[in-house]
This record gives structure tokens, sequence and C-alpha cells, in this order.
């Protein structure tokens, strides 16, 4: 099982005092050493904490994979063709929004997120399309000619949280308020179900559009062993529970707890 390091919360922090500490390019390089392999980050329209310069500098000069998550925004797609990183996650995108809250919807903008993956694609860019698990999703993305889907675990990974912490104020909370740690638990084992089908549909070689399956969003050092089990998940993209831990152990004592955290069954 392959591990990304999301560094975006690296520049979150950087953005309090705005003079580059901690810089995000330095923790390219922790991260390798800690056994990670590939760099995550997002570069969002409103660029609230990694910048157009920090994607250039890292591209050109991570040694490990990039991937880059991006809206389908024109101006943001033709920066990223002209730097060419290793692949480009396709992500749904609202200004108010704390963080990404749900998967990309193709059927309604299916022309766009087909153009798109296509003008990457010309550009010997690899796409991956970041979606909730359902199954319709994943038939679809099938369709489009992307090489991956990133499956949302954020809803997986608010049960856990409500189930093993009474707290109620999660983002995908709303429905699943009134539940009981019983209820939370039989509705957190069928949202795995639904993940691991949605992996099973996505690399069946039934036909020649299998795709890879990674998964992605609240994953943390108690509810990623479950993920891990799914077999046809084959990399994980990780970033708010590494970062928030490495303010206490570091990031590379934080990314090798992870790993760990990752093989326990
Ligand atoms: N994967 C995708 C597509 C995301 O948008 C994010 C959040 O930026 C992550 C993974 C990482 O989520 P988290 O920070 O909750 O681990």
């Amino acid at each position: 099982m392959k591990l990304g390091v999301n560094i975006d919360h690296i520049a979150t922090l950087r953005e309090a005092r705005a003079i580059n500490d901690p810089n995000p390019l330095e923790a390219v390089f922790v991260a390798k050493n800690a056994g990670a392999d590939q760099i995550t980050l997002h570069l969002r329209e409103d660029r609230r904490h990694i910048h157009d310069d920090d994607v250039k500098l890292i591209v050109h000069t991570s040694p490990l994979p990039v991937n880059i998550e991006s809206a389908l925004d024109e101006q943001i797609v033709d920066y990223l063709c002209s730097l060419a990183p290793h692949r480009i996650t396709l992500v749904p995108e609202k200004r108010e929004e704390v963080t990404t809250e749900g998967g990309l919807d193709i059927e309604s903008h299916y022309t766009t997120i087909r153009e798109v993956i296509k003008t990457f694609e010309s550009r010997g860019i690899a796409t991956s399309l970041f979606i909730d698990a359902k199954k319709e999703s994943v038939f679809l993305a099938r369709e489009l000619g992307t090489q991956a889907i990133e499956l949302h675990t954020g809803h997986y990974a608010n049960l856990c949280l409500m189930r093993e912490s009474n707290l109620p104020h999660t983002h995908h909370s709303i429905k699943t308020m009134e539940l009981s740690r019983q209820e939370l638990y039989e509705e957190m084992i069928y949202t795995l179900d639904e993940i691991a089908q949605c992996a099973k549909i996505a690399t069946s070689s039934a036909d020649t559009r299998a795709l890879e399956c990674f998964a992605g969003h609240g994953l943390n050092y108690h509810n990623v062993a479950r993920i891990c089990a799914i077999p046809q998940i084959s990399e994980l993209n990780i970033g708010q529970s590494i970062i928030a831990r490495s303010v206490f152990v570091g990031l590379e004592k934080a990314i090798v707890q992870m790993r760990e955290a990752m093989c326990q069954r």
C-alpha cells in the first residue's frame, strides 16, 4: 500500500506569519526520508495554503512523485499543464468549505471532466478522479478515460470519530447525529463495504477500462487499518492527521507511525 503525504497544512501553518516558516519544500525531503511514496498538495482557487510557486518548486525538485489536487478551473489546469507533475487528482471545490467536502459530481460535469482529462493526457500527465464511494460514479469514471479514482473516505472517518469520541460536530454528521453507538458502528461497516465494493468495480479487469483505486480524506492513526484491509486499494493520501501529530513528535516520526498504523490488522 503506497502512502502519499499531503503537505497542505505545512503551508497552512506557514500562512500564519507568511515568512516561509515552515517551508513546505523541506517537508518533501523529510517525507522521503520517512519512507513516503508520494507528495500530495492542493492548489486551491483561493490559494489559502499552497501557492503557485510552491507547486512549481516542489514539482521541479521533489525526489518523490508529486500528485496535485486541482479543481476544474481553466487557469489552474493551464498552469499545471505547464509544470507536468506526475499526476493530477481532480477534486470539487467550494470557496466556503473548510476542506474538500464531497467527491466530484461526475454526472453534472461529465463533458468538462472529459475535456480536462484529455488536456492532461495530451501532456502525458496521469489523472485520478476524487469521488464518493457510489457505484454509479465509479462506472462513469471508467467511461471517462482516467487512469485512477480516489475514493472519498470522509464519511467513514466521521462515523469513526463520532463513535469513538462523542464528537457531534463533523461535516457529514447531520443525518447521523441521532444514531446510537451501535447504529454508528453498523453505518460505519456499511460505509466500509460500499468503499470495498467500489474498489472492486474500479479495478475489475472485465474490460480494458480497469482503474487504479486510491482512497483518502479524514484518515488517521485509528481508522486507517480498516481501509488498508481492502486489497484493491493501492494508495492512500493522508494529510491532516499526520501534520497534526508532527507538531508533537516531528514529521518524520509521524509518517513512520502512520506506516505502522497502516500495517496493523
Ligand atoms: N485526498 C484528497 C483528494 C483531498 O482533497 C484531501 C484533503 O486535501 C486528502 C486526500 C487528505 O485529507 P486529510 O487532510 O483529511 O488527510
